[in-house]
Order: C-alpha cells, then sequence, then structure tokens
C-alpha cells in the first residue's frame, strides 16, 4: 500500500443500477485497483438526500456492494465500506459546510436538477449533498477520483473546498483530481440518446439495468432509437448510433474509429445484436455471481466490517487535524 497513490470513488444505493453507472464508474474501478490504494464506498448518507423506503435502501446497499465485488473489485486489495459505517464522513462535512457558499451550492447542475424534480420540498441535504462528497474524498487524501461526466462540477467544488481550507488554515488536504474515462464517460438514454442514461428515467427502454436479463438487454437494444442515415458511424448528426458506438468502445476497449471500419457497410440490425451481445456477455456473469453473493449475508459482512475498520483509522487522522487547526479543544 505504501507510496501507492489513493483513489477514492462511490455509488448511492439509491435505485437500480444502470449500464451508465457500470460503464462510467465501476468498469474503471476495475482496472484502477492494480496500481492505486482504493476506497470505494457505498454511499448511503447520500441516497437519502432524497426519500428511501428503509427496507429498499437496506437491500440496495448489500446489493451495490455485491455488484461491486462481483465486477471484480478484490475485497483482498480494496477497501470496500458503507458511508454510514464511518461517522467522520458527516463530521467532517459539517465542518467543511460552514467553509461553503450558498451561492456556489445553489449553482450544482445535479442539485438544479434535482430539486426542480421535488416541487416546494427541496431538503437541504440535497443542497449540502456536493459538501459531504467532498468530505468523503478529502479525509482520504485522494489523488484520484473515477467518475462519470457529470460528476466532473462536483469534483471542482471538492477541489476548490480542499484549497480553501489549506488557505485558511495551513495544507491540511490533498487536492485530487477528476479521472473521466474516455469511452463510457456518458452512456446515454436509449431512448431520448441526448439525454444521460439514468435509473430515474420514466421509460424503462431508456435504460438498461446491470441485473436486466439477457432477451430484455436484447430487446431494449433492438428498439434503441437511431436514425436513416444507415451508417454506423460516430458522428453528433447520430446520437443513437454514436450511443452504441461509445456502449461497444467501453466493454471491447476497441476505439470508435475500430468499429465505424469493422461496421462499414454493414446494417443497424447486425451492429445493434453485436452490441447486445457484448453487453449480455459482459453482465452475465456479473449477475450470476451477484445473486450468489446477496445471501451470503455473513461474507458481505466481513466485507464491510474490515472495510469500515481500515477507513475509519485513515478517516480519522484527517478529522483530527481539521479539528484543531480550526481551534477545537482536543479530547485527549
Ligand atoms: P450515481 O448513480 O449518480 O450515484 O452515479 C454513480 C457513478 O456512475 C458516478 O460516477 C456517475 O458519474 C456514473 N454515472 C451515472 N450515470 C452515468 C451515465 N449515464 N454514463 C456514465 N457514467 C454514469
Ligand atoms: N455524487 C456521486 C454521484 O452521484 C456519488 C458520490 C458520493 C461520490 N461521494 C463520492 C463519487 C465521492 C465519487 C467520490 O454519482
Amino acid at each position: 500500500m505504501e507510496g501507492k497513490k489513493v483513489i477514492f470513488s462511490g455509488i448511492q444505493p439509491s435505485g437500480d443500477l444502470t449500464l451508465g453507472n457500470y460503464l462510467g464508474a465501476i468498469k474503471n474501478w476495475v482496472r484502477l485497483q492494480e496500481q492505486y490504494d482504493c476506497y470505494f464506498c457505498v454511499v448511503d448518507l447520500h441516497a437519502i438526500t432524497v426519500r428511501q423506503e428503509p427496507k429498499d435502501l437496506r437491500r440496495r446497499t448489500l446489493e451495490l456492494l455485491s455488484i461491486y465485488i462481483a465486477s471484480g473489485i478484490d475485497p483482498e486489495k480494496n477497501t470496500m465500506f458503507i458511508q454510514s459505517h464511518v461517522p467522520q464522513h458527516s463530521e467532517a462535512a459539517w465542518l467543511l459546510n460552514c467553509n461553503t457558499y450558498m451561492g456556489e451550492l445553489s449553482r450544482m447542475t445535479q442539485f438544479k436538477d434535482k430539486s426542480a424534480k421535488s416541487g416546494n420540498s427541496i431538503a437541504a441535504g440535497l443542497l449540502n449533498y456536493p459538501v459531504l462528497m467532498a468530505a468523503d474524498i478529502l479525509l482520504y487524501q485522494a489523488d484520484l477520483v473515477p467518475v462519470g461526466r457529470d460528476q466532473k462540477q462536483h469534483l471542482e467544488l471538492t477541489r476548490d473546498l480542499g484549497e480553501r481550507f489549506n488557505n485558511l488554515y495551513s495544507p491540511t488536504f490533498k487536492i485530487p483530481e477528476a479521472y473521466i474515462p474516455k469511452a463510457g464517460a456518458k452512456i446515454m438514454d436509449l431512448q431520448e440518446p441526448t439525454k444521460k442514461m439514468s435509473k430515474s428515467s420514466e421509460n424503462a427502454n431508456g435504460f438498461i439495468l446491470i441485473m436486466d436479463p439477457p432477451n430484455v438487454i436484447r430487446k431494449k437494444i433492438s428498439r434503441a432509437v437511431t436514425d436513416t442515415i444507415g451508417v454506423v458511424k460516430y458522428s453528433d448528426e447520430q446520437p443513437g448510433i454514436k450511443n452504441l458506438i461509445n456502449i461497444l468502445s467501453a466493454i471491447k476497449s476497441i476505439s470508435p474509429e475500430q468499429i465505424e471500419e469493422q461496421y462499414d457497410g454493414i446494417g443497424y440490425a447486425k451492429f445493434k445484436s453485436d452490441v447486445a451481445d457484448a453487453i449480455v456477455e459482459e453482465l452475465e456473469p456479473i449477475q450470476s455471481k451477484v445473486k450468489q453473493l446477496v445471501s451470503d449475508k455473513k461474507y458481505l459482512a466481513e466485507v464491510y466490517k474490515q472495510g469500515a475498520e481500515k477507513a475509519k483509522y485513515v478517516a480519522n487522522k484527517t478529522l483530527r487535524k481539521m479539528k484543531k487547526k480550526i481551534g477545537f479543544i482536543p479530547e485527549n
């Protein structure tokens, strides 16, 4: 571990995971785990910024941890834990909140989108959400944060908050960089390919879930919106086809240009069926492992307990420094 750069990332257990989450985040984590000292968190505190049914939250939290493991993240090599098990996150978030401006929070795109959907009862936690995310990252002195493109703005705020604290007191935090993948950075909705693929989309044909059965995956891909141009080309004028190329490119680690060449003169039907095959081939083994893991509560508990223990130790070192610099009296 010593000397390795640190990675921190997390996903909310707030709904079923999509192919976008997998290609934008998890698949890259699997690649990065060899070279970095990685912390992969199930961010349940973030999930409650919108109302969650307690029993669904419990189920999804363990399912998300199972997806991490089933996708190939090795619990022996990485620190995997549940955010609410490490109270330092909430505590550090409060300290950072007191150095964060309302203006910078209300400018966040995700806040604007989500609050627009909440009507008159917008939880204060929804506004403060990125401060908790900054706490997550800064507590571990992370160098890199692998996320999809939609999180770039939150990462910039994290850097601002870290720098602000460092300047106000004295150097305390490492200032992290976002790590955004080339191919899977933004997987689009299959029905409205100008919109991000999201589990909260109303039309279920627009997204593929990591746990969707093969026949459902094939059906959704075959119904994906394309165009009348008829050539497999990586072009902004063909957002549907471009999205399918991105999906194939992220799964197979081949460039969009290679895919264009490979499908020169070949129609959409064959292309779509190959994309569907690639997704099924990628997800099927993960699905069967997840099904096995979710029923092994004892094993999952071992993983998250061990993870929380390590995480607490590291997070506490940073938190103590923060409190001391702010002027709090140390308890001992
Ligand atoms: P969330 O589901 O909002 O907790 O997102 C978890 C991770 O998945 C973050 O790193 C997001 O950037 C990433 N992500 C979510 N949706 C997509 C998408 N459609 N394409 C690529 N990455 C995504
Ligand atoms: N905000 C992220 C999302 O919606 C989830 C998240 C919370 C996160 N804390 C994080 C991602 C820390 C990376 C690092 O996707």
